[in-house]
């Protein structure tokens, strides 16, 4: 999947390699990247906090902070038993 934030001029994607990874799209330089537990279904992103939601195969939600150049991991929601 891939989002495009345009206050941010980032290009957020997830792939099959289990990675989410997020870009500047001026520069086009990759700002960081975050291996989540299982290929991810959803994405979603909150520009004003900066959080990002990615829904995996393995049923988990993970929410990140994403930084100009890093993340933290804030927390993950396991209330799937399936794929998300
Ligand atoms: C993450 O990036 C922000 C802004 O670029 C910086 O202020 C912060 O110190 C960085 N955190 C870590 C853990 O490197």
């Amino acid at each position: 999947m891939v989002l495009f934030v345009l206050e941010l001029e980032w290009v957020l994607s997830t792939g099959q390699d289990k990675q989410f990874a997020w870009h500047c799209s001026e520069s086009g330089q990759r700002l960081g990247c975050y291996r989540t537990s299982a290929v991810a279904s959803g994405l979603q992103f909150d520009v004003e906090t900066r959080h990002v939601f990615i829904g995996d195969h393995s049923g988990q939600v993970t929410i990140l902070k994403l930084e100009q150049e890093n993340c933290t991991l804030l927390t993950t929601f396991r209330g799937h038993t399936g794929k998300i």
